[in-house]
């Protein structure tokens, strides 16, 4: 029976591009939920868009010395750009800056204002003197009063999930100047949580929500057992929605407050541009509402926007909230500040064409119980391990063999033996199988399940070895192929979700398109005898060692050159005389010789003409530059530097260097030839 689902996927922060822990966490997840239900005959519309609002991108602006419209407007659109890339097939995916956005939440404000469900009351807020702002959500930080963490923002601490009110925070710091805050009075409306405590309770926690994730229930039962608080829902910034009701002036609307209206504003644009009605999406029972996430949102989505919903009261509430705990990166947090993180548009460059590869290794590995770990290595193992040497290969032999053996023509099949019957029976159950697990938000399961069926095939070729009984037993050759192709076609469309860009080339392949999902259990033939198949194409190539080493290096050079970038300027050395200065006898010298430490990876061994004699100086340059590369460089050297020993050789000088904030070493030399010898004063 068709069903209407409402699939939301979190607004991602646009202030900057996006990576692997988001896909893994909340996209790939959302989009094998949506492409499932509508290959299930479901009404689904899948809802997503740009959280444009928020101190995030107001930082971005002031960082990059531009407006924070043109920071959203550069994010949007590279984002926008990766989902399609990936094959996330929203039905719309909007921006919280258009008019509709902001229409539609100040209506949402300005209903709650009128029902009376804000409390109005001038409060002190942190305020930083010296930027003449008031500080909050990500303009301050400060140890979260909850579990310690020190870098805790004034509206969550990321490290313990715990919704904060900036005040909360203990030594707040301001993140504009680093200044201690004071405290100045100002006005704002608060959504009055405590009052929908037993509403929440009841709903949630009484509820029928046992198929809700374990991680889910256990954050939001902590929170409502701690006590729910009032909440700010407007802020003292400039950038965002204008507070639409008497006294707002200069204020706007809280980000966490316009951002889950923004998945109601997207519908209504889909809605408008399909000719659509957008209220059952959000008003009739019936609909399913799901939201997919990722866990620093569980808050928001569990306990403040359904709070909001049925304040408002004419809105449906969310059926599921399936939020995913993080991706690591090689053993460590990915991070955006630290640049420890993979991003979608450098993947896409490195690996064109084999979003397929990524979206299966992060669906296979996905943190959805607990936090789980992104490697390269798993990634290159899953897939030539996998998509290679399983899924690719089945299909290869299959696509080959139907090419030499029939010229591309499905063959007919005579009697099925008894292999024959149970293998047919065991792909009609994979349907059924995999549809399970992604009703239970088990994407790993199901990916899982899915390379089963591969499995299936190769064992099924490997025990039958038609390649041997073409020789002996046409007809029985025949029908071992027809079978086979049976399989091949149960993989075009069961493969949909999870690899969508390969199950379009497999359909290609076999000359067909994806048959419903429940025809795969139903009907033995898929692929009629006589159909002609394509030509066969590679679905999968291996990946070589080489190239995982050269992404690991890539890490590793992001990572120093971000902490190179972020090394504070060396603070000014004590004062010297000019007597001091006087006795440091620096020259223009010239390298006329140089060849590598022996068993040493830094040194370089020069003869340098300085103009007086040439002499030997050690150098630790070899990670910079070649032998070759210094001969002949005019360089600054310290002549009357003590000699000292170096590996047993005397160092008679030293050369002068810079190093650049990615570790590369340059000369200090003179912008143009000169004599050797000529002294620096
Ligand atoms: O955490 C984030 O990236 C937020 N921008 C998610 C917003 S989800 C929704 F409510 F809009
Ligand atoms: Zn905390």
């Amino acid at each position: 029976m068709s069903q209407r689902y409402t699939i939301t996927a979190a607004l991602p922060y646009t202030n900057g591009p996006i990576h692997i822990g988001h896909l893994a966490g909340v996209y790939v997840p959302a989009d094998i939920y949506a492409r499932f239900k509508r290959l299930t005959g479901n009404d689904v519309a899948f809802m997503c868009g740009s959280d444009e609002h928020g101190v995030p991108i107001t930082i971005k602006a002031k960082k990059e010395g531009v407006s924070p419209q043109d920071i959203v407007d550069k994010y949007h659109a590279i984002i926008k750009q990766s989902f399609v890339d990936f094959g996330i097939t929203f039905d719309n995916y909007s921006r919280t800056t258009a008019q509709i956005h902001h229409d539609t939440a100040s209506e949402f404000f300005k209903t709650l204002y009128e029902k009376h469900e804000f409390v109005e009351e001038i409060t002190e807020q942190l305020y930083d003197e010296e930027a003449n702002q008031f500080l909050a959500d990500r303009f301050v930080t400060g140890t979260c009063p909850k579990c310690g963490h020190e870098e805790a923002y004034g509206d969550q601490c990321e490290n313990c999930g715990t919704s904060l009110n900036a005040t909360d925070l203990i030594n707040p710091k301001s993140a504009i100047t680093g200044n201690v805050p004071t405290l100045k009075e100002t006005k704002h409306w608060f959504l009055p949580l405590n009052k929908h405590e037993s509403f929440l309770r009841e709903w949630i926690l009484k509820g029928h929500k046992k198929d809700w994730k374990s991680n889910v229930l256990g954050q939001v039962k902590s929170w409502i057992d701690d006590g729910l608080r009032p909440r700010a829902v407007t802020r003292d910034l400039d950038w965002g929605i204008p507070v639409p009701v008497p006294g707002g002036e200069g204020k706007v609307l809280y980000v966490w407050f316009d951002a889950p209206i923004g998945y109601i504003s997207a519908t209504k644009e889909w809605a408008a541009r399909e000719g659509k009605d957008w209220e059952p999406y959000w008003k009739d029972d019936n609909t399913k509402l799901v939201h997919f996430i990722g866990k620093d949102n569980i808050v928001f989505h569990c306990i403040i926007f359904p709070s909001m919903l049925k304040a408002e009261g004419s809105y449906i509430l969310p059926d599921n909230v399936p939020a995913n705990e993080f991706l690591n990166l090689e053993g460590n947090k990915l991070s955006t500040s630290k640049n420890w993180a993979v991003w979608l548009p450098d993947y896409l460059k490195d690996f064109p064409n084999q979003q397929d590869v990524l979206r299966y290794a992060l669906t296979a590995n996905a943190p959805e119980t607990k936090d789980n770990d992104f490697t390269w290595k798993d990634f290159q193992a899953r897939n030539n391990n996998e998509l290679v040497a399983i899924f690719g290969n089945f299909i290869n032999r299959v696509v080959v063999l139907t090419h030499k053996y029939y010229d591309g023509i499905i063959p007919e099949a005579s009697n099925f033996s008894e292999v024959d019957e149970e293998t047919l029976a065991a792909v009609k159950a994979y349907p059924d199988v995999i549809a399970s697990s992604i009703e239970r938000y088990r994407f790993r399961e199901a990916s899982q399940e899915l390379m089963n069926l591969a499995r299936l095939g190769n064992k099924y070729l490997a025990d039958e070895e038609p390649w041997k009984l073409i020789k002996t037993d046409e007809a029985r050759t025949k029908t071992i192929m027809f079978v086979a192709l049976q399989i091949a076609s149960a993989l075009a469309t069961l493969s949909e979700p999870f690899l969508p860009f390969t199950s379009e080339k497999l359909n290609r392949i076999l000359s067909t398109s994806s048959n419903s999902w429940d025809e795969i259990s139903t009907k033995t033939t898929l692929l009629p005898s006589g159909h002609q198949i394509g030509k066969g194409e590679l679905l999968f190539s291996k990946i070589e060692d080489a190239t995982i080493q050269e992404q690991l290096d890539k890490l590793e050079a992001n990572k120093k050159a971000n902490e190179a970038a972020n090394k504070q300027i060396e603070p000014q050395k004590e004062l010297i005389t000019f007597e001091d200065f006087t006795k440091l006898d620096l020259r223009v010298g010239t390298i006329i010789a140089a060849e590598k430490m022996p068993k040493t990876k830094k040194l370089l061994v020069l003869k340098v003409d300085t103009g007086i004699d040439t002499r030997t100086i050690v150098s630790g340059i070899a990670e910079s530059f070649t032998p070759e590369e210094v001969v002949g460089k005019q360089v600054t050297v310290l002549v009357n530097l003590a000699p000292r020993k170096l590996r047993g050789l005397e160092s008679e000088g030293m050369i002068l260097m810079t190093e650049t904030p990615e570790g590369q070493l340059v000369f200090v030399n003179p912008d143009t030839t000169v004599n050797s010898g000529l002294k620096i004063s």
